[in-house]
């Protein structure tokens, strides 16, 4: 590829990056009710596996029934907040999948104060049926931004909601989803690096 036909693309990509699309829902200068929403600690299970395998956007999954009635009652949609991971003393133990995929439930074993694991970090989740997936039952999920070593089934999260960015949609290419949810970290990263949400850090603590 060309010098020029590079640097255009990279401009294109910036530019995609940084607009806005014509679903995303302003953000507010700070929480607005509903939010925030604070959970208690709740488990991490396994999803189908294609967060990390198809999407290259690992997702760790929280059953629904654990979360308070206002974050289940939400509408289907990508929202933004933080999170923290607490691991918990339990035998390893794999767990078949259906889609003969193991998962390996290490309850958070491996995980590492020095790589900042344990940290309050920036999530987005999703919660909703994944139309791009056709799911039958409304899942939680979260990407936690963060670049961990090992994943950490069965350890425990506890997180609150700050926000909402756009509705779940449906997509003709899983490159078409990788690029909106890349586009959701974005917004989400900025908005959650302001004092005004910022402060929201320390319930979790
Ligand atoms: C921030 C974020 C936004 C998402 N947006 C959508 C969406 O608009 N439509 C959709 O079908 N799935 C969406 N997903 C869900 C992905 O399809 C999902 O993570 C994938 O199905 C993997 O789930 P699994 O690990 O249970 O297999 C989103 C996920 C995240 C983390």
């Amino acid at each position: 590829m060309n010098f020029v036909l590079l640097f255009e693309s990279i401009i294109l990509i910036i530019l995609y990056m940084t607009s806005s699309r014509p679903f995303d829902k302003p953000i507010p200068k700070s929480p607005e009710s509903p939010y925030p929403i604070v959970t208690n600690f709740c488990d991490i299970v396994s999803g189908f596996g294609r967060g990390s395998a198809e999407l290259g956007i690992p997702t760790a999954n929280i059953p629904i029934d654990q979360v308070p009635n206002a974050a289940r009652d939400l509408e289907q949609g990508v929202y933004f907040g933080f999170a923290r991971i607490e691991s918990i003393d339990k035998e390893e133990r794999i767990e078949p999948r259906e889609n003969h995929r193991n998962v390996e439930y290490n309850y958070g074993k491996y995980l590492e104060q020095s790589n900042g694991d344990f940290d309050i970090l920036p999530v987005v989740f999703s919660i909703g049926l994944n139309p791009f997936y056709h799911n039958k039952h409304r899942t939680l999920e979260i990407h936690i931004i963060h670049e961990f070593k090992r994943d950490f089934y069965g350890a425990k999260l506890k997180f609150n909601i700050l926000g909402y960015i756009r509705p779940e949609l449906d997509y003709t290419t899983a490159e078409a989803l990788i690029a909106d949810i890349n586009k959701d970290i974005v917004i989400a990263k900025r908005v959650l690096d302001t004092d005004d949400y910022k402060k929201f850090m320390q319930v979790l603590l």
